[in-house]
């Protein structure tokens, strides 16, 4: 069951919009920081909350690629592969993570800290290859760079800070 806390988070949520419907993404992301992904129990919740049959969060879901029905690790690094990113190296990074993880793409490292996916654009061409973690956003990544990242979130986590 949702925390208390978490509930109200997404009435507020639901407050802040004119039409429910506009809170659904919100409310899930609120829902996932919590649980970490959104197993079919709490897909039920937050559509009670909306008054939604749960079906219909379902397919949202599956749409967004930053809603996570399956667990995933304490960061996913979303590494952008559409085309802007692609041109610039994105598939370079991408397997240069693979291999510095020792993951494959769409999976989860053995200690349980970190998924790697390929994302849709992130809105950031410019600053390509991009890659998000949490909210956080990086750029003009190059192999030096993600490792460099990969370890300060490690030691973050070591630290307690996750
Ligand atoms: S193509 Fe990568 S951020 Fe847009």
């Amino acid at each position: 069951m949702l925390l208390k806390q978490t509930q109200d988070r997404i009435r507020q949520e639901i407050q802040k919009y004119p039409s429910r419907r506009s809170a659904l993404v919100g409310a899930l992301r609120i829902a996932q920081r919590e649980k970490g992904y959104l197993p079919p129990d709490v897909l039920g919740e937050v559509a009670a909350l909306f008054e939604y049959d749960p079906n219909a969060l379902n397919e949202l879901v599956t749409f967004y690629s930053m809603l996570y029905r399956e667990p995933v690790g304490r960061y996913v690094l979303a590494v952008c592969d559409s085309l802007a990113c692609y041109l610039v190296g994105s598939d370079r990074i991408i397997d240069h993570l693979s291999r510095f993880l020792d993951v494959p793409v769409g999976g989860t490292t053995a200690d349980g800290l970190f998924s790697l996916r390929r994302a849709e654009c992130l809105a950031a061409c410019d600053l390509g290859p991009m890659m998000m973690v949490d909210e956080q956003y990086y750029g003009n990544l190059t192999p030096e760079r993600v490792e460099s990242i990969v370890n300060e979130l490690r030691a973050r986590a070591s630290e307690g800070k996750a």
